[in-house]
């Protein structure tokens, strides 16, 4: 979380360049920002609490510089305030930070006790301390950031101005992403390349524990033991396109309508004509005896969709497990078991450890992941993609939906390896992915969420029904309302909600039921009626060919009938429309709802 850009040009350039960077960083954090600009050789700090436009207003459009670090910050240590925002400063050293230091508190009072006054909260300004220190002692910057760093715990990418040299910019990363970019007259690092990509498509990869050092000849990298690497820029995979709004208004809408293209490009990578291609696109499954899915928040959604598909049709035996409790659970694994980990960012930090203890253990590990490169995608056994492109709203749609995907095909690989698929379902399967994305896209255009979104805008708290795949649809519905509307809402699984929650059901709660399973109908009918018996105001979700006149409801929004195996991509559609156009209507922010970050690299 956090993320950092910094350049440094042989020519005067605009701040521009670093707040039009930050913008396109502010997924990853937008708690408070600053800049460290320097301009004749002389270093001046912008940093406001909030948002970087709120720090473009503050600044005077003409300032430029030759060379600058930027930091838009997701709070870890240290209200977010104007002092805690970053750039921080010790003596010597200024730097921009992306990550924890989890031995600050131990390093904060050691040099209290040396004298040093801190005027932050942070982490980050104890690293600086530290650096400050080592610089002191050595006066040799690459010795100094590699001392500093076997003395740091924890995980960074620093970028660095040393007071002797400001036109030059030193950094270093472990555990926390951090790229460099090469233009004409100009070299970046950022977090993420789409903070230069407007001024270069250049982009250099950086080890962990390599240093690189900007100036105005250009980039050079230093190794572990202090020899010069040699390496070529590449073309970025990420286009310019990909990080525009495209004429929305918001990126969630626009990544929302991409998902029936992103869901035929993942279907397409790993089935070019029939199912039978898995065999060449996907390992053999033939061993596992059991699946054990890991993620956080809608990744473990997906996770528990995986679940119900991989017991339903291949029979078995699996379980989806949150990875911040995974982790810490001992778990029982065995060499038949596979650990499947889903992550749109590949950099979770407890999907990662998670993945790392299974690793050690010597488990078969696959990862299902949406950025390429990433860690998760990089240290698995098998690495599964999914194809959902950049994904910049915070809160995930199409990404969730190509993890359903992936995982739709994991399942249906093993239940072919088991003999679970007939030949007709194989085909009945294969048709129905033909016509998804088109299916899906008539959804998203012709479906009106309005008359739940009018109701559930004026409630405080919103409750979700279903049985079974429609339970993990409910969740995942649930977390998208109150991420971006912030209206507090429940899932149950339809048969538990009469085993204490119910007595949370008054006059008009808006209750949410899903219904998508035939054998289910009746079941979640009746438990939609013993809270509608109760006061609620209820409407229904269900598939089209389920749906009787008989069934009361305030609304009702029908789902097209598709087979089982992929009721679930399309049935979230509705889901995440309504969460966009409640909070719409409530005047949230909706691709940067309060206190989260697109990627959580702290547990
Ligand atoms: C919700 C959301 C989060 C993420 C979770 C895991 O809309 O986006 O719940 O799913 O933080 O993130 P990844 O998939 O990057 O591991």
């Amino acid at each position: 979380m956090c993320g950092i850009i910094g350049f440094v040009s042989s020519e005067n350039t605009k701040a521009a360049v670093l707040i039009e960077g930050l913008k396109k960083l502010e997924y990853r954090g937008y708690d408070s920002c600053g800049i460290a600009l320097v301009h004749n050789q002389e270093m001046a700090l912008y940093k406001t609490k909030g948002k970087v436009k709120v720090l473009e207003d503050k600044l005077d459009k003409s300032l430029e510089g030759t060379s600058g670090l930027a930091h838009t910050r997701w709070a870890t240590h240290g209200e977010p305030n104007d002092v805690n925002a970053h750039p921080h400063q010790i003596e010597r050293v200024t730097l921009v930070h992306n990550g924890i230091i989890e031995n600050s508190h131990e390093l904060r009072k050691f040099y209290e006790m040396q004298g040093v006054t801190f005027k932050t909260e942070t982490d980050t300004e104890v690293a600086c301390a530290v650096l400050n220190d080592c610089m002191n002692k050595t006066n040799n910057k690459i010795e100094a950031i590699q001392k500093a760093c076997t003395i740091l715990k924890g995980s960074y990418a620093f970028g660095i101005f040393f007071d002797d040299e400001l036109d030059k910019i030193y950094a270093i990363r472990k555990d926390s992403p951090l790229l460099l970019g090469e233009g004409k007259n100009i070299v970046f690092l950022a977090s993420d390349c789409s903070a230069f990509l407007e001024t270069t498509n250049r982009v250099l990869e950086l080890n962990e524990n390599e240093i690189a050092i900007l100036d105005v000849t250009g980039i050079t990298i230093i190794d572990e033991e202090g020899n010069e690497v040699k390496r070529e820029s590449k073309e970025a995979t990420l286009s310019l396109e990909e990080i525009q709004k495209d004429g929305y208004d918001t990126f969630l809408m626009k990544e929302i309508h991409e998902e029936p293209m992103v869901i035929k490009k993942t279907f397409h990578h790993y089935m070019k004509k029939s199912l039978t291609d898995l065999n060449d696109t996907m390992p053999s499954l033939k061993k596992y005896k059991r699946f054990v899915f890991v993620g956080c928040g809608s990744a473990y959604h997906a996770g528990m969709i995986a679940k119900t598909l991989m017991e339903q049709k291949a029979r078995v035996i699996s379980s989806t497990e949150l990875a911040s409790e995974f982790r810490y659970s001992n778990p029982i694994l065995d060499d038949d078991t596979a650990v499947v980990f889903i992550s749109q960012s590949g950099e979770t930090a407890d999907t990662l450890a998670a993945l790392r203890m299974c690793n050690e253990k010597g488990i078969d590990t696959f990862a299902i992941v949406n950025v390429l490169g990433s860690s998760l995608a990089k240290e698995a056994k098998v690495f599964l993609p999914t194809l959902a492109g950049k994904e910049i709203s915070v809160a995930t749609t199409k990404a969730y939906c190509s993890q359903v995907a992936v995982l739709s095909l994991l399942c249906l690989k093993k239940a072919m390896e088991e003999n679970k698929l007939s030949r007709e379902e194989k085909l009945a399967i294969e048709n129905e992915i033909e016509r998804l994305p088109l299916l899906m896209k008539k959804y998203i255009n012709q479906t009106s969420v309005e008359k739940i979104a009018d109701t559930i805008q004026h409630h405080n708290h919103v409750f979700f029904l279903g049985r079974g795949l429609d339970y993990a649809l409910s969740l995942e519905g649930s977390l998208k309302l109150k991420e971006i509307s912030y209206i507090h809402s429940e899932a149950y699984a339809a048969g538990e909600l009469k085993h204490g929650t119910i007595s949370l059901i008054e006059k008009d709660t808006p209750v949410i039921t899903c219904i998508t399973n035939p054998d289910l109908v009746l079941k979640s009918i009746s438990n939609t009626k013993e809270v509608e018996t109760r006061g609620a105001k209820v409407f229904l979700l269900i598939r089209e060919d389920l749906y009787s006149n008989l069934m009361d409801a305030s609304a009702v929004i029908l789902l097209p009938k598709v087979h089982d195996v992929l009721q679930g991509i399309v049935s979230i559609l509705p889901y995440q429309l309504l969460a966009y156009t409640v909070a719409k209507k409530l005047g949230c922010d909706i691709d940067q709802p309060r206190n989260l970050a697109k990627s959580v690299t702290v547990e």
